[in-house]
């Protein structure tokens, strides 16, 4: 992938982060993703490249727009996977609060795990245990090593992790090893990021949220030199063996024999991301431990994006300025 890409897949999320901000504190979730896949999808394609969404809103039948499988690009240029996440956060988004960010990660064709929407257990950690954590082990023996990787005593570990009832007793478990907990609402992307950036006080992120967000964490934290290890989990796991889950948890088992995974194995950062060569952007929707959110006056308005190379592992953060009834026409609508 050309470096120039890097640009145009900033291009991206900024435009689908501005989507959702037009509809920021409104309570509707679903109003404020579907002007972010618009907006991402008239950009995408706009881009010289033949690229497949290999991680998008869900299937064809419950996605109208980057459904898993939908080709973009003007279809001149190289072969690429997608994998889009263009309101992550959209809780947040809908109630104003912190921490949503508007994502997408390109990688070469065939070197990202397609894997269902279902949910996924992460063990995220910075680049210096790289190679030395192991999901088959307990967490307490995964955060001692690495805690002696990275030089500092357990008591000087950050851990993040979703503020979720499924996760109460791993909480209270990591009280009682004396880490440092940051338990987050929403928004398990950007804590995995923070795993890798330099100047970031979290140094693993741990616990269940989905699928597709876990597979663009794998791509970054790829490009980042950090390591991730997952496992898939079907619903009745994850949240509990009601009959409804159990239901659920069916389907899940067919689609993943139908997609090639199996729930319960240990993926690693390799299997989830097969090269360096990632692209990844992520826009602010609201300010955030990662990035800074969206501001408007009228039709003016700045994001702040960070544009993440993995051949050269190069992080760029990109103010812009929009000047919102400038753009195109076909995005004047969505945005102003
Ligand atoms: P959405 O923007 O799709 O709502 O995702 C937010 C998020 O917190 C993700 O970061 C996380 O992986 C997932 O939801 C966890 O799922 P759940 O909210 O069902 O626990």
């Amino acid at each position: 992938m050309k470096r120039e890409l890097a640009i145009e897949f900033s291009r991206a999320t900024e435009v689908a982060a501005l989507a959702a901000y037009k509809l920021l504190g409104r309570g509707d979730k679903n109003a404020a993703d579907q002007a972010a896949v618009t907006a991402m999808r008239v950009m995408l394609n706009k881009v010289d490249i033949n690229g497949e969404v290999v991680i998008g809103e869900g299937e064809i039948d419950d996605a109208p727009m980057l459904y898993i499988g939908e080709s973009v690009g003007t279809k001149h240029g190289v072969d690429v996977d997608i994998a889009v996440d263009p309101v992550e956060g959209t809780r947040m988004t809908a109630l104003g609060q912190n921490n949503a960010v508007s994502v997408l990660a390109a990688a070469e064709k065939g070197s990202l795990l397609q894997a269902p929407d279902m949910y996924m257990e992460k063990l995220v950690c910075r680049p210096e245990a790289k190679g030395k954590i192991d999901l088959s082990k307990s967490l307490a023996e995964n955060l001692k090593t690495i805690a002696k990787c990275a030089n500092k005593p357990l008591e000087k570990l950050t851990v993040a992790i979703l503020a979720k009832p499924r996760h109460d007793e791993i909480i209270k478990k990591l009280y009682t090893l004396g880490v440092k907990v940051f338990a987050f609402p929403d928004g398990d992307v950007a804590a995995s990021i923070l795993t890798c950036m330099p100047d970031s006080e979290v140094d693993v992120m741990y616990g269940i949220g989905g699928a597709p967000e876990g597979v663009i964490s794998a791509a970054v934290i790829r490009a980042l030199g950090g390591d991730m290890q997952a496992k898939l989990l079907t619903r009745d796991i994850a949240k509990g063996a009601t009959l409804e889950n159990i239901d659920h948890g069916k389907v899940e088992k067919q689609r993943c024999s139908q997609m090639g995974v199996t729930p319960g194995d240990i993926l690693t950062l390799e299997q989830m991301v097969k090269s360096d060569h990632i692209i990844f952007s992520a826009t602010g929707i609201t300010n955030g431990d990662l990035l800074q959110g969206i501001t408007r006056n009228d039709n003016i308005a700045t994001t702040e994006t960070l544009v993440i190379r993995g051949k050269s592992r190069t992080i760029r953060r990109i103010k812009s300025i929009h000047y919102l009834d400038r753009k195109d026409s076909e995005l004047k609508d969505i945005l102003l």
